[in-house]
């Protein structure tokens, strides 16, 4: 399991593996000042800047989806129209996670501070049953719930943005959808990173689809290289039926046929009836406040926002700035958070629409403060010895983010996947796009954990039609009634521990929105039962503290988070700040 965890922790930041560059942070760097405890830490990935503008920003993880975005706002479209053009985009420029195939959650706040939050998560196809992924004697059959047809829960993403469209858009559905029918027909310009991850798919790629398969393949039989122009005419084709069609081209008609007709020949069993009856839903917005900032959060199907409320409730009480970033004591309460949430998310998160989550139990003060009490300064919590807590009343029972504000203050978040990199592997025929591999994010088997190391129980069993529980913890926090930050990011189970850092480095630490997002990052999640942390990310100061009081503690090569945020500055300037562990990009107008 040790060895799993750390392999895909790799492998998901697998592009973001770049020897990190480092800036000593100056008071000057950003336009509040930041403490930091050891004076020759060095707590940046890079010195990227941040991008400012006034009257529209999209931060998101591809150039050309970025721009797209913009240009909708440009042409009159709220910040709602310019994050579906962006999702669209997305699925066409940045396959790795951008998808038709997959599912995701969007946080809104408008600009009179109304918020909404949509589930556009996959669901169990109706054919899916607890043991499906187990053989005859109840072990799990490797790879089945990650790799091929099997592994795909039934796609939300179109239907997410169609409901995000109707609600709130304002230029037309067409309009929306014709950049990204553009930029798959015409073809995207690959960047190094780009190219070395479709090379990488490529032995994949030809095992599910067969040999013969089209689909990100070069013609010439030659390996990508950075600057070429991938042309994928049946996606256009298939962003064509929606653009006509709306819901209806993806769920009904050639594309429903091409993807049963797919899912028939690989032995997958999402059907026309799963594809019907596909509906996102708006949920309540999990809202709470974290030293008198209101945070305003995706609840379930994603143990996202609860995990987020309850690590920021365990912390509130200690001062992590007179402390300073990083310093032993301020990782350490933090790590502590981290231990008891991801425990509580293990036993008590799942669907809503299945199973009761004490959603109200799980972030309240006095339940907080008793799951507190066994903390001790000296010493490490076993992990061992944290298990989920107990709430009165209640039974046991590679991803993509994008913040969007306009000209008006209308926010939006989004986080949307595919699971792991480019999904299940397979390409619908004919449709040309990726199948996500979510159905790992069940609990395949109560207590063993999946691609990203996290455990569950009943609450997360398969069950047909239930949602599988995610980590994606797409984010807004306010500021004295106003509009402050737009926070997201993928990375599995670290999305939640990125976010968290994320806001905390802006809040308690004071930097800008983009030093946040440079800033080095850690990562706990009960079990396994240590601290990884990105090179430099803690000072030797802070290593010798943790392990004199029995921290394990692993610094890592790969990088945490890729986080594509947004900061109302108190001028009103807009700061974008995409990450810089790859190609994530702020555009701004
Ligand atoms: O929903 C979840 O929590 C996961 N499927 C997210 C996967 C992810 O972030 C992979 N990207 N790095």
């Amino acid at each position: 399991m040790r060895k799993i965890f750390i392999l895909v922790l790799t492998s998901i930041l697998i592009f973001g593996c770049k020897t990190s560059q480092k800036t000593t942070v100056k008071q000057s760097d950003g336009l509040f000042s930041l403490f930091v405890e050891d004076p020759n830490s060095k707590p940046f990935f890079s010195d990227k800047k941040g991008v400012f503008s006034d009257n529209g920003m999209v931060a998101s993880a591809h150039p050309d989806a970025s721009k797209i975005g913009v240009e909708i706002m440009k042409s009159g479209g709220n910040a709602v129209d310019a994050a579906v053009a962006t999702h669209f985009a997305l699925a066409v420029a940045f396959p790795f996670a951008g998808n038709l195939g997959g599912g995701g959650f969007a946080v809104i706040r408008d600009k009179k501070g109304n918020a909404y939050t949509l589930d556009f998560r996959e669901k169990a196809p109706l054919k899916a049953h607890r043991d499906m992924y187990l053989d005859a004697q109840g072990n799990v059959i490797q790879g089945l719930s990650l790799l091929g047809h099997l592994a795909s829960g039934v796609p939300g993403s179109v239907d997410g943005m169609v409901e995000l469209h109707k609600k709130f858009g304002k230029l037309s559905w067409e309009k929306v959808m014709q950049p990204s029918i553009e930029l798959a027909e015409k073809g995207v310009i690959l960047t190094e990173r780009e190219a070395f991850g479709l090379n990488g798919l490529k032995k994949t790629l030809l095992q599910v689809n067969g040999e013969n398969t089209p689909y990100f393949i070069r013609k010439d039989g030659k390996i990508w290289a950075k600057g070429d122009t991938l042309i994928q005419s049946d996606l256009g084709k298939t962003l064509r039926l929606i653009q006509q069609k709306g819901r209806a081209g993806f769920y009904e008609g050639t594309v429903a046929d091409q993807l049963v007709a797919e899912m028939q020949q690989g032995k997958g069993i999402i059907s026309y009836e799963d594809l019907k009856l596909y509906k996102s839903a708006w949920r309540e917005p999990l809202i709470d406040t974290y030293r008198g900032h209101k945070i305003i959060t995706m609840p379930p199907t994603s143990s996202g926002g609860v995990a987020l409320i309850q690590l920021m409730k365990f912390v509130e009480p200690y001062p992590l700035r007179k402390w300073g970033w990083n310093s032993d004591s301020t990782v350490q309460v933090m790590i502590e958070a981290e231990r008891r949430v991801y425990a509580d998310r293990a036993k008590w998160l799942g669907d809503i629409d299945f199973v009761k989550v004490p959603i109200k139990e799980l972030t309240n003060k006095d339940y907080l403060s008793k799951r507190w009490s066994d903390f001790n300064f000296a010493k490490a919590t076993d992990s061992k010895a944290v298990a989920g807590g107990t709430v009165p009343g209640y039974e046991s029972n590679e991803t993509t983010h994008y913040s969007v504000v306009d000209s008006e203050g209308n926010a939006v978040s989004i986080t949307t996947t595919l699971n792991g990199a480019y999904g299940s592997k397979v390409v619908v025929d004919g449709a040309g796009f990726l199948m996500n591999n979510e159905m790992d994010d069940f609990s395949i088997k109560a207590g063993v954990p999946n691609m990203f190391g996290l455990i569950g129980n009943k609450a997360n069993e398969i069950q047909p039609q239930k949602r599988m529980l995610s980590s994606m913890t797409p984010t807004i926090v306010e500021k004295d009634g106003k509009l402050f930050l737009v926070v997201g990011t993928p990375g599995g189970s670290t999305i939640i521990t990125s976010v968290y850092q994320t806001i905390l480095n802006v809040i308690d630490h004071g930097m800008t929105m983009q030093q946040a997002v440079n800033a080095l990052k850690f990562h706990h999640q009960w079990l396994p039962d240590k601290t990884v942390f990105e090179t430099n990310a803690f000072s030797e100061k802070t290593i010798k503290a943790l392990q004199s009081r029995s921290y394990n503690i692993e610094q890592q090569k790969g990088t945490l988070g890729r986080m594509d945020c947004i900061m109302v500055h108190p001028n009103g300037k807009l700061e974008g700040a995409s990450d810089p562990r790859a190609d994530n990009t702020s555009v701004g107008w």
